[in-house]
């Protein structure tokens, strides 16, 4: 293979690589802060998740991120596979001693590192909301008075509670994709196609 490939650093990183291997493709990465790597003849991008689809859009060929990052970032990018791993919801929660439910949330300020999810969501139920943007440890926001409530990531819920924080509304379920640039999977099919196949059979 030849191919470039874009790989989430983070907490899907180790799965990922797993994933990977079980399917024949042994990555071996420098372990140094090169964020550019030629393994095996293969050039491979470590990425922060978010980016993962619009590396993959722009000419990556091939990436692993979760559908969280997809949806928010709506790249165009297409998806043969929906991976066995990454498994969470996108959720609002509230400071624990608030007895409300999102029908309330009129004139509210959500934090979250998903705004245009968050619009979407609230839009739909015509419930007009403000948002603050942030890049990371949205739980803070409303300890520190900045939010009423927050739209994140819960996997285990333990973020939530260390935070005295509850999850009152899911709004998507989650997973890692298998992402192909669309024009490398027409001009590349065979080898694309060949990967994808091993991949399912794990
Ligand atoms: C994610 C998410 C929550 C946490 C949820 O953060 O944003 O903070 O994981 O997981 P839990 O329900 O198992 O506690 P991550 O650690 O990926 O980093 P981030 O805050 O930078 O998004």
């Amino acid at each position: 293979m030849d191919l470039s490939i874009a790989l989430p650093k983070g907490r899907l990183m180790d799965n990922t690589m797993k994933y990977l291997k079980e399917a024949g493709i042994d990555l071996d990465l420098k372990k140094n802060r090169e964020l550019v790597q030629s393994v095996d003849g293969n050039k491979v991008v470590l990425s922060k998740p978010s980016d993962v689809p619009v590396y993959v859009e722009h000419g990556i060929d091939i990436g692993i991120a979760g559908s969280d990052v997809l949806e928010e970032r709506k790249s165009d990018v297409f998806v043969p596979i929906e991976l066995d791993f990454g498994r969470c919801r996108l959720s609002v929660a509230v400071p624990e001693e608030k007895d409300v439910s999102v029908e309330d949330f009129e004139g509210y300020t959500i934090a979250t590192e998903y705004p245009n999810l968050t619009s979407e969501y609230f839009e739909e139920m015509n419930i007009s909301i403000k948002i603050v943007g942030l890049d990371g440890s949205v739980e803070v926001a409303p300890r520190i008075s900045i939010a009423d409530a927050i739209v994140d990531i819960v996997e285990t819920g333990r973020t939530l509670k260390a935070n005295d924080l509850v999850e009152i509304e899911k709004i998507m379920d989650v997973s890692a994709l298998f992402m192909v640039n669309r024009i490398s999977q027409k001009v590349r099919f065979e080898e694309i196609n060949e990967l994808v196949e091993k991949l399912k059979e794990v």
